[in-house]
């Protein structure tokens, strides 16, 4: 998709035009610029209630031998940028379902925020709002139809020089989601963890970042044995990826350290899952996938941060060797793991991930997980849950998931809490009592983090949409990858 920002009006265009009406206040103050009719026939239509201007509300009005996409943004004292870029998505797909292939439209004008975070938001909502998944699919010629072009009307010469600068931001967040998007949604025969690792070297190589990748017998000497503990069950290796990027001037810095949960498929092990949408447990990697993404954004930008994304990477299968409930473990950091569960296999790998961050001494950390079925549970699929060790660097991650419009809420990490991981053989255990099963999971982590500050996110309800909404399109949402950019943006060197 390609983005030209122009300066001038609307009305001198002819191509299909999206415009932005609020709900409930009549005509838009667009119209103002448009002839007599043009003014009637939107009137008409908001009076007849066909169209009342609700959040990602469409309609198609012919205008003559043009196209008027109307799209609804909500009432005008609620517009916030994350919904100027869920108005974007839908348009755009709704210009995609109408065959167009270029549109044209303005920059809505939000409180407090300047052009070029407006442009952002439209592009970043556009671009992801038609993304789709087409890997292994034969395409019709309808169905290959794309939107190619949008040219983005800027009222004065200095938004539209602002305009270019969020256009430009808003296409590298865009692509890197995308990227994390085609890895969730990659099956797990053909993104097994060697080819997650080769996708995360190549991005390195064109994005400039480093990555290493730390394979079994890296793992082995390093005592990274409950990632290998869940590796046992399948026959291919675990891969261990170790990214580190430094921005102009950040060198000496101590880093931001980024950790993603990177299971490629989670069967649930020998305490195997029922097959009911078990074949959507190919998204257990999102974690991964969003730092990935991350880590490829952060470069893409070149953001002056000293950052490391650690992506452990196995599949969990109930092989002949695997592990079994009941079997204990030695993780990186020295403390034994009671595996009563081999289901409950993201916080394993994790745990080997937060010992080996240990080396790099973060000034914080951030993981990210599909953690548990039990966040589903709370928070449904409209935020994250996050925990943390510590207050202030909690909040820092929460005000940042707002700004992204990728939503977290805190739930309590209390000590009470980690008497439910305690285990009659050896240190802690990898479930909890049943109750509050998102908590005793950060519980269980939070004995590897150690002091460092550190918040845990459990994605597992967002990293996948069940339909198309907004920006979203169903399946990985690549949610994350935002989250984390916004956090490396506003990264002081410390928490
Ligand atoms: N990957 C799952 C979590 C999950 C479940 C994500 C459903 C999305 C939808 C994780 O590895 C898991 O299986 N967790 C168990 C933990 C339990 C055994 C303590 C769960 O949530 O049931
Ligand atoms: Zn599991
Ligand atoms: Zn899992």
């Amino acid at each position: 998709m390609k983005f030209t920002v122009v300066t001038g009006n609307l009305t001198s265009r002819k191509e299909p035009l999206i415009l932005g009406i609020a709900e409930g206040k009549g005509l838009p103050p667009w119209a103002g610029k448009w002839s007599a009719p043009v003014r009637k026939a939107v009137q008409d239509l908001l009076r007849s209630k066909r169209f009342q201007g609700k959040l990602n509300e469409t309609f198609l009005l012919p205008l003559g031998s043009q196209w008027l996409i109307l799209i609804g943004v909500g009432k005008k004292e609620e517009l916030t940028l994350d919904r100027v870029r869920q108005a974007a998505g839908t348009a755009s797909r709704r210009a995609v379902a109408a065959g167009f292939e270029s549109v044209a439209r303005g920059l809505l004008p939000v409180k407090q925020a300047p052009a070029d975070q407006v442009a952002q938001a439209v592009v970043e909502g556009s671009v992801l709002g038609t993304y789709r998944y087409t890997e292994w699919k034969t395409l019709s010629a309808d169905e290959k139809k794309e939107l190619k072009s949008v040219t983005l009307v800027a009222p004065t010469a200095g938004d539209a020089a602002a305009a270019k600068q969020g256009v430009r931001r808003g296409l590298i967040l865009a692509e890197a989601v995308c990227w994390a998007r085609d890895l969730v949604n990659r099956p797990s025969n053909r993104l097994t963890p060697t080819m997650m690792a080769q996708e995360a070297k190549a991005a390195a190589r064109k994005f400039g970042f480093r990555c290493q990748v730390l394979d079994p017998k890296a793992q082995r000497r390093l005592g990274m044995n409950a990632l290998l503990g869940v590796a046992r069950g399948s026959r291919e290796p675990s891969q261990f990826m170790v990214m580190e990027y430094k921005g102009p001037g950040a060198g000496g810095k101590k880093p931001l350290v980024f950790l993603g949960k990177g299971i490629t498929f989670d069967s649930g092990g020998i305490s195997i899952k029922p097959a009911e949408r078990m074949e959507q447990m190919k998204y257990d990697m999102s974690g991964g996938a969003a730092v990935l993404g991350a880590m490829r954004a952060v470069a893409g930008l070149k953001l002056p941060v000293h950052v490391v994304g650690l992506v452990p990477a196995t599949e969990n299968l109930p092989g002949g060797s695997a592990q079994k409930p009941g079997d204990v473990v030695r993780a990186l950091g020295g403390k034994t793991i009671e595996v009563i569960n081999t289901d409950a296999e993201g916080r394993l790998v994790l745990a080997d991930a937060l010992g080996y961050a240990k080396r790099y001494k973060p000034a914080a950390m951030v993981d990210l997980a599909t953690l548990t079925g039990a966040c589903v549970v709370a928070l449904g699929q409209h935020c994250m849950g996050l925990m943390t060790n510590n207050g202030g660097w909690g909040e820092q991650v929460k005000q940042a998931a707002t700004r992204s419009g990728e939503r977290a809420w805190k739930l309590p990490l209390w000590p009470e809490y980690t008497e439910a991981v305690k285990s009659d053989v050896a240190d802690v255990k990898n479930v909890g009592d049943g109750k509050a099963g998102t908590i005793t999971a950060a519980a269980f982590l939070k004995e590897f983090a150690g002091d460092t500050p550190w918040v845990h996110l459990d994605i597992a309800g967002v990293a996948w949409a069940d339909a198309d909404k907004g920006y979203l399109r169903k399946g990985g949402t690549g949610v994350g990858v935002r989250l984390l950019v916004e956090l490396a943006k506003v990264w002081k060197g410390k928490p």
